[in-house]
């Protein structure tokens, strides 16, 4: 394919602006059998996330007599994107961004409390369209937060770069796949901390500054979503009287689709960006 304008009158493909997130939808518990989990639509990504554990360590050789190992495995669907169809097994790609999602939690996670034990994730994506390893540390992160494993913070990431010539935010697939430099970052919101920089392309240092800080001002936001998600979660479960009591984690099931009839499911927009792009 040819490489196509990435940026025509200002406006990005999608009409954003160049500091404008994509809608993004958070549901935290959405699956029965897991500790906790969380499920996220960022523009068309879809990403599941699952988390068990603190549980036992096999193979116990990786056990840790001091701490738990916090292990995260990224997979992409053979059904998620033209690229991966089909395609099934791990990938050179799958094991790095499993390796990098598993750094940031390792950071994160009190893991001295669970000492001899893993915390396992495992982010499944099951629609791809650019972002997909911030997408899904971000749902890792309220999936952690559901199982009630005890974290410094609630981390997010977003990715910031250049396309056409201009530094943006949040890279769709086409952005991503033409654009001049694409910088994914995972923040700690509550110390301003980078947990995870990566980067592709070539950018002068301060257009490398720029985009980290247009990151960071756009996790500030995909938090915002993380916590609201994660009250949601909570004031359910308080209404249920699964706070506290026993078994059922209360588990829903997974949205029906964008914009779909569930109840409190509709598409948060973004704090503080001027419009919602069109989906
Ligand atoms: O997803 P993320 O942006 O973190 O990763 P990437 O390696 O920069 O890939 C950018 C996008 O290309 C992905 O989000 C997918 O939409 C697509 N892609 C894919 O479909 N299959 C792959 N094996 C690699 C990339």
């Amino acid at each position: 394919m040819d490489k196509p304008k990435l940026i025509v009158d200002g406006k990005r493909m999608d009409g954003r602006a160049m500091d404008e997130l994509r809608p993004i939808l958070i549901k935290a518990g959405v699956l029965n059998k897991a500790d906790g989990s969380a499920y996220i639509e960022w523009g068309k990504n879809k990403v599941l996330a699952a988390v068990y554990g603190p549980r036992e360590c096999i193979p116990k050789h990786d056990e840790n007599p001091y701490k738990a190992l916090v292990r995260c495995t990224y997979r992409m669907s053979p059904f998620c994107s033209l690229e991966e169809h089909g395609r099934r097994g791990p990938s050179r790609r799958g094991t790095e961004i499993s390796k990098l999602i598993s750094n940031v939690f390792d950071t994160v996670v009190m893991a001295e409390h669970f000492p001899k034990t893993a915390i396992d994730i495992f982010v499944e994506v099951l629609q791809a369209d650019g972002g997909t390893r911030v997408a899904g540390l971000t749902a890792a992160a309220v999936a952690l937060a559901d199982a009630g494993i005890p974290m410094k913070d609630v981390v997010c990431g977003v990715a910031a770069g250049k396309i056409d010539g201009e530094i943006a935010v949040d890279f769709g697939k086409y952005e991503d796949n033409f654009g001049e430099s694409d910088i994914p970052v995972a923040v700690s919101p509550r110390t301003g901390e980078l947990l995870l920089l990566q980067m592709d392309g070539m950018l002068t240092k301060d257009e490398v500054m720029r985009s980290v800080d247009m990151a960071i001002s756009a996790s500030m936001k995909v938090h915002e979503l993380q916590v609201a998600a994660l009250k949601e979660r909570y004031a359910e479960k308080e209404k249920s009287g699964a706070l506290g009591g026993e078994g059922d984690n209360g588990g829903g099931s997974l949205p029906s689709d964008a914009g779909g009839g569930r109840q409190g499911m509709a598409l948060q927009p973004v704090p503080g960006d001027a419009g919602e792009s069109a989906r």
